[in-house]
């Protein structure tokens, strides 16, 4: 059995926590991997893993990870975050050791400085499993690159959410796998057929921050030939980016189009059910995009922004329909020929559920237990051959 210390630095439910919930869930279902939690913030996904008997600790301490933010943070003050959080890695190694693990898991940027120090304090391996795109389009240039650099330095293997992700790290020499972030085996969801093209309902989810585009969204409406019944936006702002949920609202006040919104939810499948159409218009690239699958697997007819992540789970044409990133124009086009059209939506529908399928939460699990353990038995193998 191999023991897996889980680190990450936030308890947000937001898609990459909640990801590695299912991960964590799947992984104690197999038996091969005993995984725990270490936390560096408090936070909902506590009571989330409790609530599933995934063992959790969290490891107080008075760090502000917002002196770390990937905008606008000067160099001296991304210095200082960064001694900050190797300082709190010393002592995470110290509970790395006290639990006995064979191998520390970071789940984020932050947590793989954690982690660099934490696992070579407590003498075991690191891998990283990344949920993000290390690219200057997100991270900035400068930032991007060191973070490649320290992720190949620091690391025994790599966990990708997507082949995009994994085409943006540095892993000569290192372990790395693909594992997309799977479902669970859903319950059976109740949904009306495609409806006519004036009562159409459409739905986006995703958390509100600039870079998941919901503003594309509210900026094509106004452009569309069959105006739809309803537009729900679902999902909260973490992460201190409350401003930007005012400013949506503000724009849909503007560009006076009606628009409900939600706010976060943990699982959106309700959402999805309820609409005929569901929008992603990331305007990064994303690095997954498991809103993407989620709203197949519900039977929406899925409209995806053509970059990273979807683009491995969208066959354009069959299982959805893939449009240009940050552009309105082209949004309203798609959406205006789906709208007008019941039987497209409903084909794109039938094939993208079966699509869905493909991407399980056990699926995962046994491709992250195979990384485990090829990095441990490397490990082992190293330690035998003698000085
Ligand atoms: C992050 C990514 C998202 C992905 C999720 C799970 O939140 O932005 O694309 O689906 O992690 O790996």
């Amino acid at each position: 059995m191999i023991s897996a210390v889980f680190l990450t630095h936030t308890a947000a439910p937001s898609g990459a926590e909640l990801a590695t919930l299912r991960l964590l869930t799947a992984l104690a279902r197999d038996g091969r991997v005993r995984a725990s939690v270490l936390l560096t913030a408090d936070g909902p996904l506590v009571a989330l893993l409790e609530a599933r008997d995934i063992p959790v600790t969290v490891w107080r301490n008075d760090f502000d990870s917002r002196s770390l933010t990937i905008a606008g943070s000067g160099p001296l003050r991304l210095l200082g975050g960064a001694r900050d959080l190797m300082r709190l890695g010393r002592g995470l190694g110290a509970e790395v050791s006290a639990a006995g693990a064979d191998v520390v898991v970071a789940q984020s940027t932050k947590a793989l400085l954690m982690g660099a120090i934490a696992a070579r304090r407590a003498g075991v391996p690191l891998v990283w499993q990344v949920h993000d795109r290390i690219a200057a389009d997100y991270f900035g240039g400068p930032l991007a690159f060191g973070l490649r650099v320290l992720g190949w330095l620091a690391v025994r293997g790599v966990v990708a959410n997507s082949r995009s992700t994994l085409r943006t790290l540095f892993t000569p020499g290192r372990r790395a796998v693909v594992a997309y972030p799977g479902l669970e085996p859903g319950r059976a969801v109740e949904r009306e057929a495609q409806r006519a093209p004036d009562a159409v309902r459409i739905v986006m989810v995703g958390r509100l921050t600039p870079w998941k585009g919901q503003d594309v969204l509210l900026r094509a409406l106004p452009l569309l030939r069959h105006r739809p019944a309803a537009v729900t936006l679902v999902g909260g702002a973490f992460f201190d980016e409350e401003e930007f949920g005012d400013r949506l609202r503000a724009l849909a006040a503007e560009l006076d189009v009606p628009v409900e919104f939600a706010g976060h939810v943990d699982d959106p499948t309700d959402h999805f059910a309820a609409a005929d159409i569901a929008v992603h218009a990331s305007v990064t690239p994303e690095p997954f995009g498991q809103v993407v699958v989620e709203a197949m697997r519900a039977g929406c007819a899925v409209i995806a922004a053509d970059a990273g992540g979807p683009t491995e789970i969208v066959r354009d044409g069959r299982d959805g329909v893939l449009v240009t990133p940050g552009a309105p124009a082209a949004l309203a086009a798609a959406l205006d020929r789906l709208i007008a059209d019941p039987a497209l939506r409903a084909r794109l529908a039938e094939s993208g559920r079966a699509r869905a399928a493909d991407f399980g939460i056990e699926e995962t699990a046994r491709v992250v237990t195979g990384l485990l353990a090829t990095v441990l038995r490397r490990d082992a193998d190293s330690t035998a051959v003698p000085r």
